[in-house]
Formats: C-alpha cells, structure tokens, sequence
C-alpha cells in the first residue's frame, strides 16, 4: 500500500508539468484533455499549497503564467499578428551591442543614420484592440501569444479605450498596448478591498490583471483600469511609415500614449533618454520596469522582422531593482492559517521606487540565519516589481551588534509547541484547534463535507461564531444548542434555520472511526491515511492504545536528545510501532507529537463525550474488486468523485489518489490524462465508466 501523502514540493513541481502540458495540449494542439473545471482546478490546488508554503514557489509556478492558457470561461480569439515579447537588456553594453546587430543585419554603416524611439515599458498586462471599419469589434488578453482570451465586455468598460475612430481611419486596425492600474487607483482598491474583507493585490500590474479578467462585467468596471498604446497588430493601411508617427496618429484617434517617447536620433541619446525615465520612475504615477527602444523607420521594421518570439527592431532594457537601506527594529513572527510560522521584518520607513516600505518578509528561520540579520542592523532591501520587498543582507556598521536571532519555538499565538519536521524549512505551530490563528480553518475543515459533513455549517457561518465566542472548539459545536435564543435573535437567522442547524449538528452524534480521524486535522493524516487507520485498528479506542504505547517509546528515545537528528531516529521507531502500511515515519511522527499536546488529548476526550464513535465499517458485498486497488481519473458522467469512491469501498476494493504499482484497476473517464497513461505504461487494466458500473452492478445482484 502506497499512501505516503505527497510532499509540498514534488506536489508543486507535478501541477507545474502537469498544467504546462495541459496548456500546450490547449494552444498549440487545440485539444484539450481534461474540462476547463479540471484544468482550473490544478491551477487552485497549486494556489492553495503556495499560499501554504510560499517558500515553495517555484519559477515555473502556473501561477505567475498569467493568462498562459486563456482561463475558463473566456473565450479564444487568435491573433491576426502573433503578439511578441521583446529581448531584454540590462546592462548598456547590451544597448550598444543591439543597435550593432540592427545595423549589421540592414548592413548599414556606423555612421548612417538610425533612429530609434524610447519609451517606458509599463507593468501592465498586453492587449490587443481590434477595430473594423471603425467600430471597436473586439478585445483579446495576449494569451500564449498566439491565442488569447476575448475580453471585449470587460474593456468596453475601460474609459481610455475609444469605442470609435474617428472618418478616415483603415477599415481595419488593431491597437495594442497596455492595460494598466495606477499606483494611487492600486492602493485605494487594495484599501477598499481590505475594509470589505476582499482579496487584495501583490501589486498594480496584477491588480490590472485580476480586474480585467473578471467574468462578472459589472466588477471590471468598478475597477480603475487604464490604457496605454504602443504599437499595433494587423492594419490594412500604415498612417505614417515611422513608430513615432503612428503614435501620433493613434494620439489624435484618442488613444492614450505615453508623454515620454523620445525620438533619439543616436544610441547617446537613447541612453540618455533611458537615465532620464530612470530618474524619474518613482514621479511616473504607474509601475514601470524598463525602457523600451524601437527602430523608428517602419521599412526597416519590416526588413528586421523577428527572431523566434521577439521582433529584431526592439529592445527592454530594464531597471535594476531598486535597492534602500534602512534599520531592522523588530522581527515579529505571524502564524498562518495552517500554524506556519513566517517572520516578518519590521523596519524603520523608508521610500523604494515610490512606495514606502515598513515590512519586509524574511521568510523563514534559515533565511535569517544565512543572512546574519538582527535586530538593531541597519539592513538592505530590495523591491523588484513586486511589492513585497526583500531583505538581502545587513549592511557592515560600527559598535556592537544585537544577538543573533532566536527563531520561537512555541507558537506566539498559542503557547503551544512549534517544531520543524527534518527537511522541512517551516515550523509549524502544533496548537491546531486551540491555537487562535488556526481555529477557524481547522473547524472548517472539522465540519468538511469528508470529515463530519455538518451541512448548513460554513466558513462564513464558523467564522462568524468563533468571533462572537460561541464555539472555540469541535465539542462546543455540539453544544450550540444552550445558544439558541441568541442565535435565533441574530441578523440573518430565524427559528426555523437555527433548527434547521441545529438537527444537522446532531445528526452527526454518531460517526464513522474513518472520518473521526480525519476530521481531527492531524498533520499528515488526510482520508486515505485515516482510512487506513481505521481498518487496521477497527475500533478509535485500539488506535489510542497504540498511540499510547508509542509515545512511551518516543519518550523514552527522545529523553536528552532535542536535536532534528533525534526526531528522525525517534520517527523511524515509531513507524515500526504503528507497523501499518502506508503509515511511514513522518505520519507516525506526526500522530504521536499531535497526541503529546495536553490540549489536543483534552478537546478529543470532550469532543468524545458529544459523539459516539463508531468501529470501522467492513465491506459488505464482497465482489470482483474487493482487495483490490482502485483509482478514479477523468471526469465520471453518472455520479460524482466522492460516490464513485464510496461505491467502491462498499465492495470492498480500496481506493488510491494515484496509480503505482500497486493498483489493480484505473477507471478512466473522458479527459483521463496522466494517469491513465501511466496505468497503461505499467500494464493496468484500465475500464471505462461503463464498465465500472457493470461490475457494480454485478457484484450488487
Ligand atoms: S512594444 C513586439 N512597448 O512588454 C512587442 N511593449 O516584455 C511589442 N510593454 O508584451 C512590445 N510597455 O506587453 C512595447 N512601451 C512598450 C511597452 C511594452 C510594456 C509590454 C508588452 C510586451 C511586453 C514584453
């Protein structure tokens, strides 16, 4: 049996190929795989555990592919002209050797003349303008360059845009350039948002970005959005034969366009002009990361054409990120909603690139100690692009220094004990329910549809009562009932749905030993280990005799010994007490320091008096698969996920997340990918839907 959960960071970097084959599947071959609802659901998974471990991030995170694939929802519109990306410079060096290879390539001697146009590269979002015989006909996001998503409804409501160009203009012409969010517009959303308990934005550009690609029109045109052109796709007649040319034509149209392009009429120049933007980037009222520089003349434009998905006539030379130094005053640590501890630099205010910064992330206790910060240093920070500075270093001072930094190891929030699992870089807060950071999110998981199922009872509804003190843990929930005059008198309840809870809440007195696990939110015990579990033990009482009988042998090893070393020793130890397959020793470990908190052994004794926990319930049909190991992939037509599971474990078949070696059936539905591919590749039977039904049926008859 192989249910060791997944790690974090082998998760994140599957979802990472995963959605990059998908996307390719969807672009370049227009045949997707799997539904949108599928594809969108890798992308909120891959969400969820950077927002866990947001160390993890990797570079190729789906999520900074912002509109890679054209989200669900939006329609697909192909581009006349591809959009490019442009080559990148940093250094002049890379200016110089540019404009050298434009004139090698057009064979044009050092000394003739090349104009070329510089302007600020926004940190926007691209888009494409279509219009025909005048009239705005649609609006596409850049997509994969070829294909992007229609937001014609969501730029109708963008002001810059004209609807119109004015008599005269081409029957057809696409306008492209930047969709774009202020800094001022940028902070008051976020200020606005935040009071309405909504989601705030890491910055402008992808505040920009979420605002645009919204698929309620109404919140798109409450949001500020701007636009900026600086170049164009298709057009059936050119209105001048240089760039700054047509900007100005596209200017008198009524299309924004930037104030600061220059028409430099040497590379000196264009330098110049690029110091010029540099200095004046933190006065510009919009993000920008660069200069870009364009050949002027479009005959020469149309002789350099492009090289694989950059035009050979344009260059971003990029900022630096903008550095500042300032004092560290304090490190405060904050406990996630999932208990990890994240320490944050509080510094004394200083302006990087026109926004004043206070904190600053240090990200974990490693980070610290690598980067010798402490507190009293006067340190270095970095903002590049992004908001959310970052701390690179102390800067060398004189007179003495603090002390080194002493990471907690109790959860500020809680008291409780915050330990580090070995090769994990996070530590965690161990106080689950009791510790306040983390309680509204483990009751929620608690009254989860997989674990106790309290319908009628969600986040806001939880949320709600533990602000006002009602439930703090699984036990008050069921004992809500001594509140119901105050609950019946609230804005937003009435008898009838008080009762309505109420009868939910004590339809649950009685559960199954497999869900009770689960629902307890032990680290590293999801359903299949909990599952687990419960079959090998049968009964909630057996397991407690085991986890009693392996604390004392972890107690025992551990005395004197405190270091991580000492825990993967101990763990090991521990899997072979619990010698369950599938129970590996992080799990064990996992069980044994969640039950060596007081207070988790307390809330389950209390959660113990409200509930009867019921023994594992053994299969009761036995059939073709019972023992055998299934696995789901691909969307099933007549029933959902969750009763294609149950079904199968009422046969007496188990049923895995992914297919090893060891599973016995894949039932695949359309759209099955990876892993019915893998099935194939390891000589699984693999059935349809259909199939699966009939052995259903036939072991039910
Ligand atoms: S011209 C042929 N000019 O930067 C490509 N692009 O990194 C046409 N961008 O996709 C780009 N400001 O969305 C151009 N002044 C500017 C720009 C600009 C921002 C964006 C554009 C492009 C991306 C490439």
């Amino acid at each position: 049996m192989s249910v060791a959960a997944e790690d974090p960071a082998t998760e994140l970097a599957r979802l990472a190929a995963e959605v990059a084959e998908h996307a390719e599947r969807y672009h370049r071959d227009d045949a997707p795989t799997i539904s949108d609802t599928e594809y969108d659901a890798l992308i909120r998974r891959n969400a969820e555990l950077e927002a866990a471990h947001p160390e993890l991030t990797r570079a190729d995170s789906p999520a900074g592919a912002v509109g890679a694939a054209p989200a669900a929802g939006f329609g697909k519109i192909t581009h006349a002209r591809p959009m490019l990306s442009l080559d990148n410079a940093f250094a002049d060096g890379e200016v110089v050797d540019f404009v050298q290879r434009v004139r090698r390539f057009l064979r044009l001697a050092e000394d003739a003349p090349l104009a070329l146009t510089a302007e600020p590269k926004i940190d926007g979002l691209s888009l494409s303008l279509r219009y025909e015989d005048g009239a705005l006909v649609t609006a596409a996001t850049r997509g994969n360059g070829a294909v992007g998503e229609d937001v014609t409804a969501n730029v109708a409501t963008v002001g810059d845009v004209p609807r119109r160009l004015p008599p005269g203009a081409p029957t057809v012409v696409e306008v492209r350039g930047e969709v774009y969010m202020a800094k001022a517009d940028f902070l008051a959303l976020n200020a606005a948002q935040a009071a309405a308990g909504g989601r705030t934005f890491a910055n402008p550009r992808n505040a920009a970005a979420g605002s645009l690609r919204q698929l309620d029109v109404a919140i798109t045109a409450e949001r500020p959005l701007r636009f900026l052109a600086h170049g164009w796709g298709e057009m059936s007649a050119l209105p001048a034969d240089t760039q700054a040319g047509v900007m100005a034509i596209f200017a008198n149209w009524g299309f924004p366009v930037s104030d600061r392009l220059t028409l430099c009429a040497t590379l000196d120049e264009a330098l110049a002009a690029y110091r010029g933007i540099e200095t004046d980037r933190a006065r510009l009222p919009f993000d920008i990361d660069g200069v870009v520089y364009k050949v002027d003349r479009l005959d020469l434009q149309a002789r350099l054409g492009q090289v694989a998905r950059s035009p050979r006539w344009a260059l971003a030379h990029k900022f630096p990120a903008e550095r500042a130094t300032t004092r560290l005053l304090a490190i405060d640590i904050q406990v996630g909603r999932t208990g990890q501890l994240t320490p944050v630099a509080r510094l004394e205010p200083v302006g990087v690139g026109g926004v004043i910064v206070i904190n600053a992330t240090l990200h974990n206790e490693d980070e610290i100690a690598r980067k010798d910060v402490r507190v009293g240093d006067t340190v270095e920070l970095q903002r590049a692009g992004d908001v959310i500075p970052q701390i690179l270093g102390a800067v060398a001072g004189e007179g003495p220094r603090g002390e080194p930094f002493a990471f907690p190891t109790v959860c500020p929030a809680c008291g409780s004990h915050a330990v580090r699992e070995a090769g994990e870089v996070a530590r965690r807060c161990t106080g689950g329910l009791i510790c306040p950071a983390q309680r509204v999110e483990r009751l929620r998981h608690f009254v989860g549809r997989r674990a106790f199922d309290i319908e009628g009872l969600g986040a806001e509804r939880i949320e709600l009562f533990v602000a006002e003190g009602l439930i703090a843990t699984p036990g008050d929930m069921f004992r809500l009932a001594a509140h119901r005059d105050a609950l019946v008198a609230r804005k937003g309840f009435d008898a009838v749905s008080v009762d309505k809870l109420l009868a939910a809440i004590d339809a649950r007195r009685s559960i199954g030993v497999d869900r009770f696990l689960f629902a307890l939110g032990i680290r590293h015990v999801g359903e299949v280990v909990a599952r687990d579990l419960a079959r090998a033990f049968g009964t909630y009482d057996a397991f407690a005799e085991q986890v009693a009988a392996a604390r004392a042998i972890a107690f025992e090893r551990a005395l004197g010994e405190g270091d991580d070393k000492a825990r993967v020793r101990r763990a090991a130890t521990l899997a072979g007490v619990f010698a369950i397959g599938g129970v590996g020793p992080e799990i064990a470990s996992a069980i044994v320091d969640f039950f060596a908190e007081a207070h988790n052994v307390d809330l389950v004794a209390d959660l113990r008096r409200e509930v009867a926990v019921a023994p594992f319930a053994v299969a009761t049909l036995t059939s073709a698969v019972t023992g055998k190991t299934v696995v789901f992939t691909g969307s099933l037509e007549s029933m959902s996920r969750d009763e294609a599971r149950a079904q199968a474990e009422r046969l007496g078949a188990r049923v895995a997340a992914s297919v090893s070696a060891k599973t016995n059936i894949v039932v695949a539905g359309p759209g099955a990918g990876s892993k019915a591919a893998k099935a194939a590749a390891l000589g699984i039977e693999v059935i349809d839907e259909a199939a699966w039904l009939a052995l259903v049926a036939a072991a039910g008859s």
